[in-house]
């Protein structure tokens, strides 16, 4: 995988994607190796982060390189100069880039004018990162991934569309419940393999071994907050919707989360929640990715 970029999870075959969960697996265990020493990663953010951020700091610093955080106000990223500048120019100080940028192909221009590893922080389409990492903990949790059933609640976003891709290539089975006018785009559902597209959060928790949801309102859709907390105020996580799930079910949220919105009050401390250890896993993950695209190892 060395030299390659990851905008989206149909950048991985199935192999690639079991041979990161067990590299995230045995760097979690050894969690400092100088593997990638004297690395740089430069971290372009138009949107905000916790989780993005400070695990990749984190991943290059425990792996003996560094990164630079470097925000919109500071790059300008297609504004005060062009994305293919900001690529090539990157391109010859650092090993790779991270990249959370409003547009999906922002992400695809500056992989396009880079020649190192570009990798998708988080874009209004994918959110590979984060869904990897959910792999890798649902991995853990029940020790396959093949035959699962994956019941997504809510909008059908950006992880959402990273989810559905990785359930397909995984053999998982992927069910979204979402209101009309929110649910997954024709060209994702083209890339589905057992699939159930619902307007009933009931009918797709029934029986999951993963109950997953993510806020109504991504960053960047502040203004349409009011109309999707009104289309969306059935779609709330709570424990009776949870106990329609398998009994050992997870419960799962990339966070940050919108408390009394897309999850009720204490979903987040119930005993099937994996959530801080989903978080957690970002940086095993993001430690994998490091590891493969700008080592090669
Ligand atoms: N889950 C996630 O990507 O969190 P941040 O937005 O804080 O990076
Ligand atoms: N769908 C959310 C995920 C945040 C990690 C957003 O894009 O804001």
């Amino acid at each position: 995988m060395k030299g390659k970029d990851l905008l989206s999870i149909a950048d991985l075959s199935s192999e690639e994607i079991q041979s990161l969960i067990t590299t995230a697996t045995r760097l979690k265990l050894g969690q400092r190796r100088p593997l990638l020493e004297g690395n740089i990663l430069a971290l372009i953010f138009e949107k905000p982060s916790l989780r993005t951020r400070v695990s990749f700091d984190v991943a290059m610093k425990h792996l003996g390189g560094d990164a630079i955080y470097l925000s919109q106000a500071e790059v300008g990223l297609g504004q005060r100069e062009p994305i293919s500048d900001v690529a090539r120019v990157l391109s010859r100080y650092v090993d790779g880039i991270v990249a959370r940028t409003f547009s999906h192909k922002s992400v695809e221009l500056l992989a396009q004018h880079a020649s190192i590893p570009v990798i998708n922080g988080l874009s209004d389409e994918e959110h590979p990162c984060q869904v990897l990492s959910d792999l890798l903990t649902i991995y853990e949790k029940k020790g396959r991934l093949e035959g699962l059933i994956v019941a997504y609640i809510g909008d059908a976003n950006n992880v959402a569309n990273s989810l559905l891709l990785a359930c397909a290539l995984m053999g998982m089975d992927f069910r979204i419940a979402s209101p009309k006018g929110y649910g997954p785009k024709e060209k994702l559902l083209n890339k589905a393999r057992n699939i159930l597209v619902t307007p009933d959060p009931k009918e797709a928790a029934k029986n999951a071994d993963v109950v997953y949801t993510d806020v109504w309102t991504s960053m960047g859709q502040e203004a349409e907050a009011e109309r999707r907390r009104a289309a969306f105020s059935n779609y709330q996580v709570d424990t009776k919707l949870l106990s329609l799930a398998k009994k050992d079910a997870i419960f799962m949220h990339p966070l940050p989360a919108h408390h009394g919105e897309e999850i009720a009050e204490g979903i987040l401390e119930s005993p099937q929640s994996v959530v801080f250890d989903q978080a957690e896993n970002r940086l095993h993950m993001q430690k994998a990715i490091l590891v493969k695209l700008l080592g090669g190892s």
